[in-house]
């Protein structure tokens, strides 16, 4: 029979010990040590006290991908696994079912801002607070380019997507405030959003994806220069052609991940908006043409 400070023991002295002696899911092996289950009644607790045992033994690092799809989100995704990271995907479709030690699923719709602190305390759960955040959902209504106020608000998601753009990228930043003053100094503490060119131009039909990027792109700023003395970074990256121009469907996710991955590396704040090229990485383009 085992108990709890010998497989702690086995453990610290060899951290493979914990993966090798617990089957990954479920981990029903717990029940064979000889201290009591009698507080711990349901599978969540019993899943929450395997992965943060897991990981405070493991000590890791870990990335909180908000918006995690199969383009920029697995990229950013897999970048930060292949430096150690542990990894929490969140979005819609995700299923609990898919979770492992290193790599769990959160279902979660940005449009509810409380989905995002959910998110936020499942991943601390089931993980450890994450040490890096990227907020990659995005949402637009298309309105006539002509026409741009004539969006009405009770029959199209204006609103809804306002709250995608910006009120959960908002969330999702207090939430890594909350974080990263939890951890250690030694920790990366990195804030990345996912934006695009229209905080800086206009593009007559996205009107509602631009209010919403451009808000946050100020927020992320006002973040940026408020807690750079804190050691927490926040950046709005925004993906470009070679002339300045916007990536839009053409957007590379290998790309995403190699410029997140430096900039959770660099120690010091660079610039908040982090526009960037393909194969080349950060680049200061002139605002809408002006040099
Ligand atoms: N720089 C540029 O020119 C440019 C061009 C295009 C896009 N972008 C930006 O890139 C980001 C997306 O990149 P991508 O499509 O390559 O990423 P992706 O990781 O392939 O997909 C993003 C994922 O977000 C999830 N999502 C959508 N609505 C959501 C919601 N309400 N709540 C939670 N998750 C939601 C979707 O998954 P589920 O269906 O599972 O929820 C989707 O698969 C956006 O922020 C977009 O604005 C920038």
């Amino acid at each position: 029979m085992n108990s709890i400070p010998m497989f702690l023991k086995n453990a610290k002295r060899d951290p493979t010990y914990i993966i090798t002696s617990t089957p990954r899911s479920p981990p029903f092996h717990f029940f064979s040590f000889s201290f009591s289950f009698a507080a711990i009644k349901h599978q969540a607790d019993v899943d929450a006290f395997f992965y943060s045992t897991h990981n405070l033994i493991m000590m890791s690092k870990v990335i909180l991908i908000l918006g995690a799809g199969p383009n920029v989100g697995a990229s950013v995704a897999h970048a930060f696994a292949s430096k150690g990271y542990k990894v929490a995907l969140a979005s819609r479709s995700q299923k609990e079912s898919d979770n492992t030690p290193s790599q769990i699923h959160i279902p979660t719709d940005a449009s509810n801002p409380d989905a995002v602190v959910a998110a936020f305390s499942k991943t601390k759960s089931l993980l450890a607070n994450p040490s890096v955040v990227v907020y990659n959902v995005g949402a637009l209504t298309e309105n006539p380019p002509e026409d741009p106020l004539s969006l009405n608000l009770e029959e199209s998601d204006f609103e809804k997507d306002l709250v995608i753009n910006t009120t959960s990228a908002f969330v999702a930043g207090q939430q890594a405030v909350l974080a990263f003053k939890s951890l250690p100094s030694s920790s990366s503490k990195t804030f990345i959003y996912t934006g695009n060119n229209l905080n800086e131009t206009i593009i007559p039909g996205l009107m509602d994806l631009g209010a919403g990027k451009s808000a946050t792109a100020h927020i992320i700023r006002t973040a940026a220069a408020a807690y750079q003395d804190e050691g927490f970074k926040f950046y709005y990256a925004d993906e470009r052609t070679a002339d300045g121009g916007p990536a839009w469907s053409n957007i590379n996710g290998e790309a995403h991940g190699k410029l997140y991955v430096e900039l959770a590396e660099v120690k010091e704040q660079g610039p908040w908006q982090q526009t960037f090229v393909k194969g080349v990485g950060y680049v200061k383009f002139p605002v809408d043409g002006a040099s």
